[in-house]
């Protein structure tokens, strides 16, 4: 396909999406709309890679008709093998850019430049004298650059640990992350004005916190589930291998359990799990059928068969099966029943009138 045809066929699969997110509900302001239908995924996501259970197909020009219909489809794409950086959900892009809301003239400070294509819709909506975009990875930061520029954007970008966020830009209107963190960082809380809002993945949510003087905040999670990569750097675990057959043959006692793996794969319930127990992680299905999970302070859980053996500081599957029948007490509440309430001294998440309250850890 040449050049030309490239971008025709572009142009008619991005105003397709565009009108799609519309008719979904993602877009609801004339703005964003626009935004979706002017700014070019394909120009930030050259090539992204399919993720079938045992391959990773690089998907580029060389395919377009693939590739573009990939771009241009309300899905996740994998932009680097080593799953590093991904260009996000656009309908949760979307939801996000709505729930943040500004208004002609604020400035936003973006976490997680990633490709650089929520860069290129915040320029196009505000303007880029308007935007500050930043990443911990600085290639990625060069590429996104290249890539706004070739369509005529330069917002402000950096290079660095977004948990700081970008203080010489500071104060923003808003702050919006496409990487997620244990809780709201202070940093963030300091260079949001009063008045100002801040948009960020939580606990699987999305949190939407209004921010008032003296590092407070008030806000609701949106109905949307939101599994973004963590900040890095996140802890990282010893060798999985070594840790694997570490647990597998630890000797431990065994007792029956109700619950099996399958409670991590709900989506709701997930959000309840990352509030109760932030620190849990899924660490392996093994081929025999035996599930792993462990807790960032070096505790595990085996189960097997109907069965669970525990070791560590704390009993992570007894505290899961806690989180399971409380979320059921309360008739499985859904993401945006929550309120997330920021403090100086702590950060918690609430489902009001229920008595309901997780303290989000600073760290992990
Ligand atoms: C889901 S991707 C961002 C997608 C991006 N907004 C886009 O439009 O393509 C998450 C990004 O967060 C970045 N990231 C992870 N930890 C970070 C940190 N501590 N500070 C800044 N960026 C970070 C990753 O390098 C990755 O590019």
């Amino acid at each position: 396909m040449s050049g030309v045809l490239i971008e025709r066929q572009a142009e008619k699969l991005r105003q397709q999406l565009a009108k799609d997110l519309a008719a979904d509900g993602a877009v609801t302001s004339e703005a964003w709309k626009a935004a979706f239908a002017a700014v070019p995924r394909h120009v930030f996501v050259p090539r992204f890679y399919r993720q079938t259970p045992n391959e990773q197909p690089a998907v580029d020009e060389s395919t377009p008709d693939a590739w573009l219909k990939g771009v241009y489809s309300d899905q996740l794409l994998v932009v680097s093998p080593d799953v590093k950086s991904s260009s996000t959900v656009p309908s949760l892009m979307a939801a996000m850019l709505e729930a943040l809301d500004p208004p002609d003239g604020h400035r936003i400070l973006e976490i997680g430049t990633g490709t650089g294509y929520n860069a290129a819709l915040l320029s196009h909506r505000l303007g880029d004298s308007n935007v500050v975009s930043v990443d911990i990875a600085a290639d990625l930061v060069k590429d996104a650059q290249t890539r706004l520029a070739s369509i005529g954007y330069r917002p402000t970008l950096g290079i660095g640990d977004g948990a700081e966020g970008w203080a010489s830009g500071a104060l923003y209107d808003g702050i919006i992350a496409t990487c997620a963190p244990n809780r709201v960082p202070d940093a963030w809380l300091d260079q949001t004005r009063p008045g100002g809002r801040i948009v960020t993945p939580i606990a699987t949510g999305v949190a939407v916190v209004d921010i008032k003087p003296g590092r407070r905040g008030e806000g609701q999670f949106l109905p949307v589930s939101a599994f973004f990569m963590p900040l890095r750097p996140t802890p990282r675990p010893a060798d999985l291998g070594s840790q694997i057959a570490d647990i597998t043959s630890a000797v431990a006692p065994t007792r029956p359990t109700d619950l099996d793996d399958k409670v991590w794969f709900d989506g709701d319930f997930r959000f309840v799990l990352a509030a109760a127990l932030p620190g849990l992680r899924f660490l392996s299905k093994l081929p025999t059928g035996v599930t792993i999970f462990t807790h960032l302070d070096g505790s595990w859980a085996r189960l097997d068969n109907g069965t669970v053996a525990q070791g560590g500081d704390q009993q992570i599957w007894n505290a899961v099966e806690a989180a399971y029948e409380q979320w059921n007490d309360l008739s499985r509440p859904k993401r945006d029943l929550f309120s997330i309430s920021v403090e100086p001294e702590s950060q918690h998440i609430r489902l009001e009138g229920r008595g309901v309250e997780w303290v989000l850890p600073r760290v992990p």
